[in-house]
């Protein structure tokens, strides 16, 4: 049988609009990705949909006042439209909500209870708010975080440090219900085992050894998503609660389950079971190819947030049920910051898929100017800032001066030199296309490896390649003297070739632009299985666009956003700019008319004691030290050891391991795609048995706390501080 390519992307909580943020981070990229295996040919669907359960939408739906079923419906209807407007092309976009998906976490729940050793059963205590008379969720209640302070800290986790928490350990607790602090009430819940899971879990993510069998080359797998699980993994696995008492979600299918649901990360990931069998059913296809036997091939995109669910509870759980493959990679992708900062809804920094929609209405090409700003910059392994100059300049230096400009010019010289046909011609196209071959397996490489990035970047070397090559050869000069010279045949031959192979390469990229691409070549829209057959061709020597093929008209692909002639395009991202200027500037404004939280700020700092000043050092003393902008790749905990974490960073010019002081302050999770200050020729030194080259910086709050020191934005890994 031939292999079964099972897509997915993180399922969105339906309470909420998606920003660019997350269309960088799990939907461009597998859309990018699937576009290509399509290209290839390959056996495919690609899954998502609406998560529609857990305790953030009945929250918001009491907070609005409404059922959580409007808000779910709501949601739902505006992803769905948003995704399919920016071209995502799902083959299925599912709800959790459908009896189809209960029913299948349900019987995934029931055959890992029937199993016996997979489940555990405890009564615990959990807070109950007694106004209210119910048990509260995890998110039902906020309190202050142990580890950093944050007065707002959820159940389950504290937003400003991103610590996992259990309710038991918040600071002052209270019931977002009542408000009140809650009291302590016995109650049963159900507990997956997963510690049980640990030696093949390590075996699995370590070697990509499963079962005795080579499943996947660890290799493959990004650095940061090992890092993270690894880290995980030495830290100790724990049975995890798989029950709520909530009265919003799947019902615990046994009697003692009565009045209780599944977890929302129980039942969530399911729905990519459920999402595939409402595929099949809908389209004629058996499921169960697609996720039972050797031949799937299931990649997970996500967010950095999701890595532990994805490759390791998950897995976990599929492994329990015993039918099921387990995911081949897990490419997830890195946050992406706007303007410097992170993406606030409160703050109006930043701005949703739908609003961008709205407000580039007028803007042509508005959906590919998009997808190939978050393409050029995607957040593959670190984090990643989006700029709105940058979105200018992708757009107007690469696509319209390099790529447009390329074509048009090919296709202006076809119509003028041969009527718009490709000149017929005698020549050893391996030999002539080479250069072009070997870039387009680079591309190839790059994709399969999901280092999207990159494929772009080689894409643009394509481009780059053909504009150098006609201008090298300028065919306009030969014209004027011999206007049958067959140098401009062979030059424009050539050329058109590479026009034919862009225009398909660009396809997972720009689908937007994609059909007028191909007719400007005058070749159909794009079909599956092209690339494959392009593929071919170039390892065989024959035309991607053949002598005699008649050419379409000259269009202007992309006309450039900054246009003296031509405003508009312009105005429209200034527009954004300036509601971001103005955001700021209200913020600022704020702070200065608030002259009493003023002087309380001053006044605390002053009240604690900051140390003295050491002694005065000359410059020469300070310049000894090298200082240099580094990104953490990875962070593990040293085993006993409590203080330390075993960093691998990122230096530009190499990779170092350094071990650092700061486990009490930062979970290793959160530092992956951080960006630091490195102090870079300190000696060598050892500790517990690792030799650390070099220190991180970190700035010390008056009460012990620690931050990072961290450029303010996205800093060339290597540079020099000074
Ligand atoms: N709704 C979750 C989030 O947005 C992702 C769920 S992914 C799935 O973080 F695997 F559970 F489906
Ligand atoms: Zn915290």
């Amino acid at each position: 049988m031939s292999k079964k390519y099972l897509i997915t992307s993180a399922l969105p909580y339906a309470n909420g609009a998606l920003h660019l943020g997350h269309l960088a981070g799990a939907y461009l990229p597998a859309d990018i990705y699937v576009r290509y295996l399509r290209m290839l040919g390959k056996e495919v669907v690609w899954v998502c949909g609406s998560d529609e359960h857990g305790a953030a939408i009945t929250i918001k739906a009491k907070k609005e006042g409404i059922s959580p079923r409007e808000i779910i419906d709501k949601y739902h209807a505006l992803n769905k439209a948003t995704f399919e407007q920016l071209g995502i092309s799902f083959d299925i976009y599912h709800r959790t909500s459908e009896p189809i998906h209960h029913k299948t976490s349900q019987d995934f729940f029931l055959r890992l209870h029937e199993k016996g050793d997979e489940f555990e059963e405890h009564f615990i205590e959990q807070y109950y708010d007694e106004d209210y008379d119910q048990f509260l969720a995890d998110r039902y209640i906020i309190g202050t975080c142990p580890k950093c302070g944050h007065t707002e800290a959820f159940g389950d986790q504290c937003e400003n440090c991103g610590s996992d928490l259990s309710p038991l350990e918040l600071i002052n607790p209270r019931s977002t219900l009542s408000g009140k602090t809650p009291v302590l009430k016995k109650t049963k819940h159900w507990y997956f085992k997963l510690d049980n899971h640990t030696e093949w879990l390590k075996q699995w993510v370590e070697t990509g050894v499963l079962d005795g069998k080579q499943h996947h080359d660890p290799k493959t797998w990004k650095n940061h998503v090992l890092g993270q699980c690894l880290s995980w993994l030495d830290g100790g696995l724990h049975p995890r609660s798989i029950t709520r008492d909530l009265d919003w979600g799947i019902p615990v299918p046994l009697p003692e389950g009565k009045g209780k649901v599944l977890y929302v990360w129980f039942d969530a990931p399911i729905g990519y079971i459920s999402a595939a069998k409402q595929w099949a059913l809908d389209n004629g296809k058996n499921w169960e190819e697609y996720w039972k036997g050797d031949d799937v091939e299931l990649i997970h995109f996500i967010g950095k947030d999701n890595i532990v669910f994805h490759c390791i509870i998950f897995p976990a759980m599929l492994k329990a049920h015993g039918e099921y493959a387990l995911p081949k990679n897990v490419p997830a992708n890195q946050f992406l910051n706007f303007e410097g900062q992170k993406f606030s809804k409160s703050r109006g920094w930043g701005i949703e898929q739908h609003n961008y929609l709205e407000e580039f209405a007028e803007f042509p090409n508005k959906e590919d100017a998009l997808r190939y700003a978050l393409l050029r910059n995607m957040p593959e392994n670190r984090d990643a800032d989006f700029k709105w100059d940058d979105f200018v300049d992708y757009h107007d230096k690469e696509l319209a001066d390099n790529l447009g400009n390329f074509v048009n010019r090919v296709i202006t010289l076809t119509h003028k030199y041969f009527g718009g046909q490709v000149p017929e011609l005698k020549i050893d196209l391996q030999d002539k296309l080479a250069d072009v071959t070997a870039l387009t397996q680079r591309f190839t490489e790059e994709l399969d490896a999901f280092s999207f990035k990159a494929a772009s970047q080689t894409f643009l070397e394509i481009s780059t390649y053909g504009n150098t090559y006609l201008q090298d050869v300028s065919p306009w000069n030969i014209y004027k003297e011999n206007p049958d010279s067959p140098v401009i045949r062979e030059c424009m031959f050539i050329c058109l070739q590479i026009v034919g192979l862009l225009s398909l390469a660009a396809h997972p990229f720009i689908p937007f632009t994609s059909p007028r691409f191909r007719k400007l070549i005058g070749l159909p829209e794009v079909q599956n299985g092209d690339w494959a057959e392009l593929l071919h061709k170039l390892e065989n020597g024959l035309a991607i666009v053949p002598a005699g093929h008649q050419v379409g008209e000259v269009e202007v692909l992309f006309p450039k956003i900054n246009d003296r002639r031509d405003t508009s395009r312009l105005e429209i991202v200034n527009r954004q700019k300036d509601k971001l200027a103005a955001i700021l500037a209200a913020e600022a404004e704020r702070i200065k008319n608030a002259p009493a939280a003023q002087e309380l700020k001053t006044s605390e700092v002053t009240n604690t004691e900051l140390p003295a000043l050491k002694e005065v050092i000359q410059y020469e003393d300070f310049a000894k030290i090298d200082l240099r902008v580094g990104t953490i790749l990875s962070a593990e905990r040293v085993p006993k050891a409590d203080k330390l974490l075993k960093l691998q960073v990122d230096l530009g010019f190499e990779e170092r391991t350094i071990v650092s002081g700061i486990a009490e302050h930062f979970s290793p999770e959160e530092l992956p795609g951080k960006q630091v200050v490195v102090v870079a020729n300190l000696a060598p030194r050892k500790l517990r048995g690792i030799e650390s080259n070099g220190m991180i910086l970190s700035a010390e709050e008056p009460d012990g706390r620690l931050r990072l020191v961290s450029p303010a934005i996205g800093v060339s890994n290597g540079s020099i501080v000074k």
